[in-house]
């Protein structure tokens, strides 16, 4: 029998795939501190209680004032190898097998830092955490506050790197900069080949006309978010037929809906859209932020919307299948699933 309340233990040896995990947004105060003095960087903290004080936030505006601003401790390859294993540690004790990681190139290229240094460093240490079992990709994001100009050149500057990046994405401030006005870069990068992605944060000004651009005229794969979708029927039909999977984070959620007044996590939506056959997955978003990794996020649904057993295999399920494995590597990590289940109802 599958636990009739899943247990912390379930869940987290349950083989999982992270698809939607910002690696600027793992960076722990330890290490942000560590980093801030190896490079001579003042940045106004001195101890954990001052880091920890300085988060916060009660929406996406008022989180990125703190998440940028933090990035100025990552100045060298070696910084960003660290961050990166530091997070690939994470994930193996996650039970997470596999892991599509975005990076914001723009917010390091804007200081100074080289493009060859983000991704040198970030994908160094995707290639050692294989040694302990973690697949992992790399997912370049545009910021979608900075000019389409911008994310041109990026997109250029990322063409020697190509074969270390799987996919391309959209992130920062929704607000007023609608998926057409990256419209031009995102068709440039899947003539290249590379996977499309787009955050659709929840509870947007025009969340559903950015949601209609992303799918139909961007024709993106996955949407980042992308609950509000239940507002449009004929919306949630289309991302059904075409298998295109929704990447949730409900401790996220919880932090970025406060300003509203209702603190809201979404699981209630999410259930909903599993219930309707939506690629559904759970995530971490920025888990140095938010207060948790994978496995929290999901007990957060388990402790306050009563997710059942069957509910989170499903969801682990969803993760390898909308996720940018071949088919033959997702039919193997399906397989461990079914063998860990089995194990459990055995
Ligand atoms: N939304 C938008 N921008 C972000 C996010 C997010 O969830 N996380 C990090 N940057
Ligand atoms: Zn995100």
């Amino acid at each position: 029998m599958l636990p009739t309340k899943p247990t912390r233990e379930f869940v987290t040896g349950l083989p999982k795939a992270e698809l939607h995990l910002h690696i600027e947004g793992t960076l722990e105060p330890e290490l942000k501190l560590k980093l801030a003095k190896k490079n001579n960087i003042d940045i106004g903290q001195s101890t954990i209680e001052d880091v920890k004080k300085s988060l916060e936030f009660n929406d996406l505006v008022s989180f990125l004032n703190v998440y940028y601003p933090a990035m100025e401790v990552l100045q060298d390859e070696s910084d960003f190898y660290e961050l990166a294993m530091a997070y690939l540690k994470k994930a193996h004790q996650n039970g997470i097998k596999h892991t599509e990681i975005f990076f914001d190139p723009q917010a390091h290229t804007a200081r100074g830092i080289s493009f060859e240094t983000v991704i040198m460093g970030l994908s160094s240490a995707v290639q050692d955490a294989r040694a302990f079992g973690v697949d992992a990709s790399l997912i370049m994001c545009f910021l979608r506050d900075l000019t389409s100009e911008s994310a041109r050149q990026t997109l250029e500057e990322a063409l020697p790197f190509a074969d270390l990046i799987n996919g391309v994405g959209l992130d920062s401030d929704e607000h007023h900069n609608p998926p057409m006005k990256f419209a031009q870069e995102f068709h440039t990068a899947a003539s290249y080949g590379f996977n499309l992605t787009m955050h659709a944060d929840v509870d947007q000004v025009h969340s559903i006309d950015h949601i209609r651009e992303a799918l139909e005229v961007i024709g993106v794969q996955r949407l980042d978010h992308g609950t509000n979708i239940l507002e449009d029927p004929d919306l949630v039909d289309f991302v059904v037929q075409k298998n295109i999977g929704l990447t949730s984070c409900p401790l996220s959620n919880s932090l970025v809906t406060k300003n509203n007044g209702i603190s809201d996590n979404k699981g209630k939506e999410l259930i909903e859209l599993l219930n309707k056959g939506v690629k559904m997955t759970v995530n971490s978003d920025d888990p140095a932020y938010f207060g948790g990794y994978v496995v929290d996020n999901f007990m957060e649904l388990i402790d306050n919307n009563g997710l059942t057993s069957e509910q989170v295999v499903q969801l682990a399920k969803n993760s390898f299948e909308i996720s940018w494995i071949s088919d033959n590597q997702k039919e193997l990590y399906l397989e461990q699933i079914e063998a860990y289940i089995n194990d459990f109802i055995e």
